[in-house]
């Protein structure tokens, strides 16, 4: 793993110690019986997961969707770089009674986990599944990669033929954004699309407690714009079957946001940007 994504994954183990905790998380209510998923991924994917189906989840954090998408019914797997949140996951399905063979969590960075599963395979045989119906990745994942295409190649590898892709995730226009300004205008510091990494200090909190003390650190994201999200699946042999676009965010990015009863944050005296993309592509017969 090079530097960059070796002061990343620090950052996420600490975050992962932290996020349980958080009211953002509201893991409670989670171990109460309630899904952590919003409703558009559960309604857009609807009619692809239920019982039987194998679904990967990549960039999984502590465990919350993946098991979340276990109640649908799936069987899961849940991938994430951080040895913590892997940990924390694992005790999350205990907790709430999942079996190990309908939820697993798997430590890996994303670009490792074709070479990971295969040597899982090898040791346990066919109760390692390595092909799936699903692939899932949601909100604040794709900018931690570098590298589009070499993302949309495991995407590939892992989904069975005639398998979907899917991803809810922040608008790469949205994350551009900082603030709303004094003037009413929406303020724009970050790169729409960046090949070098952009790099970001972390004693400012966490969009799930903004006054966590975080260890001082430098982390490093790359914001990916529609056009490269799409053709990085196009170039790995997918079918795209929607590119949707929407006014509201899963998260309050700055002040001015107001939270509506559907869980989703809003500019309500602002332009209708783009705050949420979602993207659906099939993997051909
Ligand atoms: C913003 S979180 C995803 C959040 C998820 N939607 C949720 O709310 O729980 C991003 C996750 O990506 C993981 N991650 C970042 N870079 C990774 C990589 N190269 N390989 C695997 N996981 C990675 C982090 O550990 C973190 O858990």
């Amino acid at each position: 793993m090079d530097d960059f994504l070796s002061a990343n994954r620090d950052h996420w183990d600490e975050l992962a110690e932290l996020h349980p905790g958080t009211d953002f998380y509201d893991v409670e209510s989670f171990v109460g019986g309630e899904t952590s998923l919003m409703d558009l991924e559960r309604e857009e994917l609807a009619d692809v997961v239920g019982d039987e189906t194998s679904l990967l989840h990549l960039q999984c954090h502590f465990g919350m969707d993946t098991l979340s998408w276990a109640r649908e019914g799936a069987t899961v797997t849940g991938v994430d770089f951080s040895p913590k949140a892997i940990e924390t996951a694992r005790e999350l399905r205990d907790e709430v009674g999942i079996s190990e063979r309908r939820a697993r969590f798997v430590e890996s960075d994303v670009y490792e986990l074709p070479e990971t599963l295969d040597d899982e395979f090898d040791a346990h045989g066919d109760g390692a599944v390595r092909d799936f119906d699903v692939v899932f990745t949601s909100y604040g994942a794709l900018v931690w990669l570098p590298d589009l295409d070499r993302w949309a190649d495991v995407v590939t590898h892992f989904l069975k033929p005639g398998g979907t892709v899917y991803l809810a995730e922040i608008h790469p226009f949205f994350a551009m954004s900082e603030a709303v300004g004094d003037d009413g205008w929406i303020q724009l510091p970050y790169a729409y699309a960046n090949d070098e990494p952009m790099p970001y200090e972390t004693d400012e909190g966490s969009y799930a407690d903004e006054d966590a003390d975080l260890s001082k650190q430098t982390i490093y994201e790359w914001n990916h714009g529609v056009g490269d999200i799409v053709t990085a699946l196009v170039g790995a042999g997918l079918d795209i079957k929607y590119v949707h676009e929407f006014p509201k965010s899963c998260y309050k990015r700055f002040d001015g946001m107001v939270e509506g009863d559907d869980g989703w944050w809003r500019l309500p005296d602002g332009p209708e940007i783009p705050m949420t993309l979602s993207v659906r592509a099939t993997k051909p017969e």
